[in-house]
């Protein structure tokens, strides 16, 4: 049995901590999408996570943490990725760093490498991780591989009956997982697009953001290129809509054919990337839910945090 409490019930959090402290799962909202939270220090916890997703192993956690003076107990932060931390914590801004020998961090939320991935969200997780004094591991709360979860209800569409406490603060703020940074000798390399646009953090850093070399062993594990997936196939780039498909689109332009969709979510009817971000997983988890066997998607524009949602989109329309 799974209980959804709204974080503004006063017992809320420390039930959530109990439950952590005991161990346990908790499903919470972070200001990117909903994670799934446990103890990073306990194996037997993080196992949980590994059990309730379905998620392979080899795939590692972001650590979450309450601030700069945490993150140093578990990884080696270097000048440049201070001033990442200075600029861009808390937020949307996940990196990945050389593990400290002594780290806290149980290795099975590590999957055995010698980096680990750490970000400081705002709000109730951060605040967890204060009062456990240990990082909290948190993958998106969402069965492996599936569409994330980016509010209570969508997290208890896919994990209820398998977690026991989900925490309700309400739909998701941005909408997509935080951005990944490698920083590397001076360097910036972008493992996953998210919810920091490449161009925000290379006019912030001075620095280019470049993409992970081809075949090199540093890309996020997880970026597999099925995920995200709903039931129904998803057709990308669909300037013209064919007969009975289910819509996504964006912006004030109509696509040839439209009169013919089932049904019609627009992600931003202005244009606005920022509440496309916000509106995209729900849009695809609504689908879902409703068993829709064909999604078209318009074409969406990949500058700023387009970059994020286009390739959200692409693993979502990636063969399986
Ligand atoms: O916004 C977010 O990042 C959300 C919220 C809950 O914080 N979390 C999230 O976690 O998206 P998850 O598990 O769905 O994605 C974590 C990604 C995976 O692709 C994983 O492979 C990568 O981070 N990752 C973790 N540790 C890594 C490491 N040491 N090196 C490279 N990639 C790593
Ligand atoms: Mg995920």
């Amino acid at each position: 049995q799974t209980e959804i409490l709204p974080l503004s019930d006063p017992e809320a959090e420390r039930r959530a901590e109990a439950l952590l402290r005991a161990g346990d799962l908790v499903a919470l909202p972070t200001e990117t999408v909903y994670g799934l939270a446990a103890d990073s220090g306990s194996g037997a916890a993080v196992a949980k996570i590994f059990e309730a997703k379905g998620r392979p192993r080899f795939n590692p956690l972001i650590c979450h943490v309450d601030g700069l003076a945490m993150a140093k107990r578990i990884a080696v932060v270097d000048d440049l990725a201070f001033r990442l931390v200075e600029q861009f914590w808390p937020g949307p801004l996940t990196l990945v760093l050389p593990a400290t020998a002594e780290t806290p961090v149980h290795p099975l939320a590590m999957a055995g490498l010698p980096t680990v991935a750490v970000r400081m969200p705002r709000g109730v997780a951060a605040r967890l991780a204060g009062r456990l004094d240990r990082p909290i591991v948190a993958p998106s709360a969402n069965p492996s591989g599936r569409v994330t979860g980016t509010s209570a209800e969508a997290v208890a569409r896919g994990l209820s009956g398998r977690i026991p406490l989900i925490l309700d603060g309400g739909p998701s703020l941005v909408g997509v997982e935080s951005t990944i940074l490698r920083p590397l000798a001076g360097r910036l390399v972008m493992l996953r697009a998210g919810g920091i646009s490449r161009d925000e953090l290379s006019a912030a850093m001075g620095v280019t953001v470049e993409d992970p070399a081809d075949g090199a062993p540093i890309a996020a594990p997880g970026g597999l290129a099925s995920h995200y997936a709903p039931e129904g196939r998803v057709r990308l780039d669909a300037d013209a809509i064919e007969p009975g498909e289910f819509v996504i689109a964006f912006g004030p332009d109509r696509p040839a054919g439209l009169e013919n969709a089932a049904a019609i979510v627009n992600l931003s009817p202005g244009g606005d990337l920022r509440e496309a971000a916000a509106n995209l997983f729900a849009a695809l988890s609504a689908f879902d839910s409703a068993r829709v066997e064909r999604i078209a998607v318009a074409p969406i524009p990949r500058s700023g945090l387009g970059e994020a949602i286009n390739d959200r989109l692409k693993r979502a329309a990636a063969p399986r």
